[in-house]
């Protein structure tokens, strides 16, 4: 594992993960899977796959490394291999090395890895971090590379809609108690404010100063939410942040990965589930 500091990833407009992963343990779903995320993204892998998991070891790649991959049992033997450009995550998230587990530093869209190399790659909402199509389109033709011929890619993917809520209902909503935890509210906050983008991004930035307009008494809004202020307070990370997250609706999805057939996962049952979707990529004859 490398243990250097950031590296400027092509595809991520996130150059620093470091305020994410100082309070890594303070953010909860819907912003990190959950135990039915999971179960959802491993039905998902089984129905796209005729031949059913393969009778062997199981090579996982994890785009990131999102510590719920690292603990959880995608087959009855696995190794899993997690790719990130941010040493800082990595050191901070990552469960640490084991037999049949590691972290590599580097860049999703141009992987050290030789091809045909993994079974499975799994991503938990990691394509934010691409705004521009062509860098979904990259990565595609990099998971491609990458993976053996009955290869899947199964993600969970925060959705834009063609219809979002206004930032003011939004604020309505957390006032009479239509909105369940913070995190729910951060993740509608930046879906309404990307909607509003022609691009379907927001700057972290402006996100921050926004939140901080709607909502200036903190101690009232974890009242209100029935959460410690500090889970308030990871609204921080994002003060002054030039880096921008992006929510292609699936549709622009399914089209940018072009060599693959995007199927649709399992619902969930969670508040916002319908905008968390997970989805497996079938690799084109
Ligand atoms: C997987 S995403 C989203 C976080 C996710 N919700 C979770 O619970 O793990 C976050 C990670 O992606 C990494 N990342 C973003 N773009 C990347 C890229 N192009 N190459 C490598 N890592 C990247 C960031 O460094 C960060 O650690």
């Amino acid at each position: 594992m490398d243990e250097g500091g950031d590296l400027p990833a092509a595809g991520c407009r996130i150059q620093t993960w470091a305020a994410h992963a100082a309070h890594w343990n303070r953010l909860g779903p819907p912003l990190r899977p959950c135990r039915e995320d999971l179960d959802r993204m491993v039905r998902a892998w089984t129905d796209s796959l005729p031949a059913g998991i393969p009778s062997r070891r199981v090579d996982v790649l994890s785009l990131g490394v999102t510590p719920e991959f690292a603990a959880f049992r995608w087959a009855p033997e696995t190794s899993i291999t997690a790719i990130d450009s941010s040493g800082d995550m990595i050191r901070a998230v990552w469960p640490g090395e084991g037999p049949h587990r590691r972290a590599v530093q580097g860049d999703w869209l141009q992987t050290p890895f030789a091809d045909e190399s993994f079974d499975l790659a799994v991503c938990d909402a990691g394509l934010t971090q691409l705004a521009a199509e062509h860098q979904v389109k990259a990565l595609g033709r990099e998971l491609r590379r990458v993976l053996r011929p009955d290869g899947r890619v199964v993600m969970r993917h925060f959705a834009g809609a063609e219809d979002d809520e206004r930032i003011e209902d939004l604020v309505a909503s957390a006032e009479t108690g239509g909105v369940g935890s913070f995190h729910e509210l951060k993740l509608r906050l930046l879906f309404a404010m990307a909607h509003r983008d022609p691009g379907r991004c927001v700057r972290l930035g402006d996100a921050w100063t926004t939140f901080e307009r709607l909502f200036p008494d903190r101690p009232r809004l974890a009242s209100r939410l029935g959460c410690a202020p500090e889970i308030v307070g990871t609204i921080d990370a994002y003060r002054d942040r030039d880096a921008h997250y992006a929510f292609p609706p699936l549709r622009e999805v399914a089209q940018a990965f072009e060599s693959f057939d995007l199927q649709l996962g399992p619902r969930g049952d969670y508040p916002l589930a319908e905008r968390c979707p997970v989805f497996s990529l079938t690799p084109r004859p």
